[in-house]
């Protein structure tokens, strides 16, 4: 067992870090009070590869393993989880999608672009009524003979107005439950398609998270991705891969808001000393410091673990689970450390603690990552 990156991981979270420190940090307070999309930094992603770091570079990807992209998605959450969660549905649920249970002529014609930043994907699996239970898609995607006819709304959609490319889970046949449930790919362009209401957020304010409506959309057969009935299993298998980047999201919201913190108390001074000198911080500092390298190392084993071909469920939920409570706890330990400071926005950390949120709700609650926990424990 070793446990080191090597001089190529390191280089990408270099320039991760870098990226996050020049490109991120300047405009992430006014974007975030203002809900703008970071469309021009989302681009020069693009252009430096991170938004298909996984995929062949035959395909217009990067060819990096998962341990490079959750390197990357730690620094980049450091600094503004709107940016990264653009990143990661990219990554994780479009482009692996893609690659993964895709045609060739599929890949050719979307995941290239894709890959190469040109465009963004979507991945619309929750409705009004199933967001938790996701079997139960009210969303129809009729089969007649060349064609879907396509029918339904999808709500909180990430990425929902900025996308140009949409897979879309929907039910095909009734009758046969969650084995008649096909996933559809969706251009921006096509008729009876229109993107409805921008949420407004209690987090992750920059990123676009829009319902989605279709009527009568016509979607070409060669449009569905596996096999007839697989749209279910697609996004469970896609969705359990997503979570490692959801789960290192949450870890590098948790370690941004802990090495603000530890600068912060190694400069504050109260009753004559630095706040890092007193003990109700040290150890505060202490116990962040010990459950985000726990998380961490949580993280890079998941990765690791899809990196070798091995099965990850079970370890991705974990994950996640652990991560984004780590975030939740000790971004609130943040704004605590910071005291009033804590509470303004220019300090950063209040827009930390509200944007951990998510990483507790989006690709399955924490009570789902439970329920795919215990379920896999059960059944070995
Ligand atoms: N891989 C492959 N197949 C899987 C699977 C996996 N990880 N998990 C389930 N399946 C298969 C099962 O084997 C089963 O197939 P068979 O009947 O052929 O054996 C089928 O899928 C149905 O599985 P279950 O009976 O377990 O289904 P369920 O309804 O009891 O529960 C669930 C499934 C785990 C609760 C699931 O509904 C779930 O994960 N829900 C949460 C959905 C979610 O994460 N939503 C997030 C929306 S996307 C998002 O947030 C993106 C974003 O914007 C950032």
């Amino acid at each position: 067992m070793k446990f080191e990156l090597t001089e190529e991981h390191l280089m990408i979270q270099k320039a991760a870090r870098d990226f996050a420190q020049n490109e991120l940090l300047p405009g992430v307070i006014e974007r975030d009070n203002t809900e703008t999309f970071p469309a021009e930094q989302v681009k020069m992603l693009g252009e430096l590869g991170f938004m298909g770091m996984m995929v062949d570079p035959k395909y217009g990807g990067s060819g990096m393993d998962t341990i490079s992209y959750v390197l990357a998605m730690e620094e980049l959450s450091k600094v503004d989880a709107s940016a990264s969660v653009v990143v990661s549905v990219n990554n994780s649920l479009v482009c692996w999608g893609l690659e993964k249970f895709g045609t060739e002529e599929q890949k050719q014609k979307y995941l290239v672009p894709l890959a190469k930043g040109e465009i963004i994907g979507a991945f619309c699996l929750s409705e009004p009524e199933a967001g938790s239970d996701a079997t139960s898609q009210k969303t129809t995607a009729i089969d007649k003979g060349d064609h879907y006819l396509l029918n339904g709304t999808k709500n909180w959609i990430t990425n929902g107005n900025s996308a140009s490319v949409y897979l879309v889970i929907a039910q095909t046949d009734i009758e046969k439950g969650h084995r008649g449930i096909n996933c559809l790919i969706v251009e921006r362009d096509m008729d009876g398609f229109v993107v409805g209401k921008k949420e407004e957020k209690m987090g992750i304010r920059g990123s676009d998270t829009h319902s989605l409506m279709f009527t009568d959309v016509v979607v070409p057969k060669e449009n569905r991705l596996g096999e007839d009935g697989f749209g279910f299993k697609f996004a469970m298998k896609v969705l359990s891969g997503g979570r490692i980047g959801i789960a290192a999201q949450a870890l590098g919201i948790a370690s941004g808001a802990y090495e603000l913190a530890l600068q912060y108390s190694k400069e504050r001074k109260a009753f004559g000393k630095t706040i890092s000198d007193h003990q109700a911080i040290a150890f505060k500092l202490a116990d962040m410091a010990t459950d985000i390298e726990a998380a961490r190392l949580m993280v890079l084993r998941s990765a690791w673990l899809k990196d070798q071909g091995l099965p990850f469920d079970r370890e991705s939920a974990m994950a996640k689970l652990y991560a984004s409570s780590v975030a939740m706890k000790h971004t609130t330990e943040a704004v605590q450390i910071h005291g009033g400071y804590g509470f303004v926005k220019e300090y950063h950390v209040e827009r930390l603690m509200r944007d951990a949120k998510i990483t507790q709700i989006y690709e399955g609650t924490s009570e789902i990552q439970k329920l795919v926990i215990s379920r896999d424990i059960l059944n070995d």
